[in-house]
């Protein structure tokens, strides 16, 4: 038997972004937080870098404003962008309270005895200004947070639950756009539950599963913004995919990250013959933003018929080395590769979704009563190219503005009730799922070889074509079969692909991540690609 449940506030998603909303709402709301697999499910575990912020007296909101901008190729929205630069040292303070263990500066200098942690660097940025746990802040930050929100009795923490689409008034033929909560799978028990609650939250992540080689967990599928676009929300800049310069190439390292704060700590980018190649493509090197730097290792990959380039950090002290990276030093070693002796193999791969759900400065989106925060947002802080480490800054500082705005509107708004069950009167158990299997391969590979680092509009339109034969398919499956995880996934991820490729197929220019060589030059002026769903338009 399906199940009813009544919240004041739906979290669809366990990450940076919506643990933090859920910590900063106060202790008489009763809050429920979803994850669709375990809770340290998303990308926000895997974060090793750090979180950019202006925290040292010598750095300043102005200069992490500007390489923001620099970044972004002319498109960030400079207000967003300055909103978030201006909370920045708030949101980390908030973390460090939270009780995150933050790597201390062991050298503190005495010119500046207030600032006690270590910061590092990474691409595009001028200042040493992203503040890390070693190598593996993401993992510090969920287990703190995740820790805060055990002792919290008025938050639910609820795993193996899948948010198939979300209950507008608009869906239920009522008058009005509200969103009421969402149906939700739950994998235990094999039904889909129903949710209620006064406001909701996507706070689901990017989509960069959509890619056959990715960065990202597996449950990256874009599922908050293929549900948002169903439920009448306009969608933003998904044409500008992130790949990350440096994965480790190895036929048995599942797309592990080797963080940009390598670079900033000095690591080189080298051809198999030992050249560096990166100063032919960028004065800034190896620290140039993402895009130029993945942009440039492709070129070279292809040039020379490589399988990978190096990243060679072998010239700094294994001390160092194994002080400031050890998660990368020991994942390496499981391969047999000493990075304190040998460069690292790398390679380009999907890494994160810079558009998203369009939100305001409050994370609110187009349907009353549903706010988006996170990477599966859009606020305008990242523009054509998220430069480095902003993206968890974004999850605090939006996460935490949301809240702050639900709890303005607490008042005003009642938990519905006597929402209907999810009808599955129609559907039966699927006796094919092959076919889940083989379209979810057929999709990540074509996304990859036409939508990847560099575009032509053939390319575009033959991945366009099959992505509109899989939509087709996929409905009709999902109209017969009851609803799986994958199934679930497959629907969103393919969703966000086409959008994604209608996206890149307006966009008559090269900016940023977007690279095609059918249209290399960048337009004067610099536009949004905006899209707006059928039901939004009505
Ligand atoms: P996530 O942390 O991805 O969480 C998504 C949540 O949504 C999960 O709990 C998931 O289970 C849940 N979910 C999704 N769909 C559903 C559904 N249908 N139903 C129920 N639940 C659902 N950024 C930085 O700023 N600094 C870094 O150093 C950095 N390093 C990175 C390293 C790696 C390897 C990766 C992959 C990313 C890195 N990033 C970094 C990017 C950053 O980690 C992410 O953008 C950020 O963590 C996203 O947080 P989030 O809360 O939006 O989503
Ligand atoms: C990294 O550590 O290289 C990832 C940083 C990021 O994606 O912001």
């Amino acid at each position: 038997m399906s199940q009813h449940f009544q919240h004041d506030v739906l979290v669809i998603g366990s990450g940076a972004a919506g643990l933090s909303l859920a910590l900063t709402l106060p202790g008489h709301m009763r809050i429920a937080v979803l994850s669709k697999g375990d809770l340290a499910n998303g990308s926000t575990f895997w974060a090793q870098g750090g979180v950019a912020a202006v925290l040292d007296d010598t750095d300043t909101v102005q200069s992490h404003v500007e390489d923001t901008l620099n970044a972004g190729g002319g498109l960030c929205h400079e207000d967003a962008v300055r909103f978030t630069v201006e909370h920045s040292r708030e949101a980390i303070q908030w973390l460090i309270d939270q009780g995150v263990p933050f790597t201390r500066d062991e050298a503190v200098d005495p010119q500046h005895p207030g600032f006690e942690f270590h910061l590092t660097r990474e691409g595009g940025h001028s200042h040493r200004r992203i503040i890390h746990a070693a190598d593996a802040t993401g993992a510090a930050i969920f287990k703190t947070l995740l820790e805060q929100a055990r002792q919290r009795p008025n938050i639910e923490l609820l795993e193996q639950r899948v948010a198939v689409d979300l209950i507008t008034e608009r869906r239920l033929g009522l008058d009005g756009d509200r969103c009421l909560g969402a149906y939700v799978l739950n994998r235990a028990t094999g039904e889909v539950d129903t949710f209620g609650s006064r406001f909701t939250i996507l706070a689901t992540g990017g989509a960069a599963k959509v890619y056959l080689y990715t960065s990202n967990p597996d449950g990256a599928c874009g599922d908050g913004i293929a549900m948002a676009w169903r439920s009448g929300c306009r969608v933003a800049n998904l044409e500008f995919n992130q790949f990350h310069p440096t994965c480790l190439y190895h036929p048995q390292a599942k797309s592990f990250l080797i963080t940009e704060a390598l670079r900033g700590e000095g690591a080189h980018l080298k051809l198999p013959n030992g050249e560096r190649f990166m100063q032919r493509f960028d004065p800034r090197g190896e620290l140039a933003p993402r895009d130029i730097v993945a942009r440039a290792i492709d070129h070279e990959m292809k040039r020379l018929g490589i399988d990978c380039v190096y990243l060679d950090i072998s010239h700094k002290s294994e001390t160092f080395i194994k002080t400031h990276f050890p998660t990368v030093y020991e994942r390496c070693l499981g391969f047999s590769i000493d990075i304190t002796r040998q460069p690292i193999p790398v390679v380009p791969a999907a890494h994160y979704t810079c558009g998203g759900v369009m939100v305001d400065a409050h994370g609110r989106t187009d349907v009353p009563g549903l706010y988006a925060i996170g990477e599966t947002s859009f606020t305008g802080l990242h523009g054509a190219n998220r430069m480095a480490s902003n993206s968890l800054l974004e999850c605090f500082v939006y996460g935490r503005a949301a809240a702050t705005d639900i709890l303005a509107q607490l008042q005003h708004i009642a938990i519905p009730v006597a929402l209907p069950s999810w009808d599955a009167s129609q559907v039966t158990d699927s006796d094919e799922d092959v076919i889940i299997a083989h379209n979810w391969d057929e999709l990540r590979r074509f996304m990859w070889d036409y939508v990847g680092i560099v575009r032509t509009n053939k390319r575009l339109q033959r991945a366009q074509h099959r992505v509109r034969l899989l939509l087709d398919e996929i409905d009709e499956f999902y109209s017969n079969y009851k609803v799986s995880r994958d199934l679930i996934e497959l629907r969103n991820l393919a969703q966000v692909a086409e959008l994604m490729i209608r996206s890149a197929m307006a966009r008559k220019e090269s900016r940023g991540l977007h690279y095609t060589l059918d249209y290399p030059h960048m337009l004067p002026e610099a536009l949004d690609t905006i899209l707006v769903p059928a039901t939004y338009a009505d």
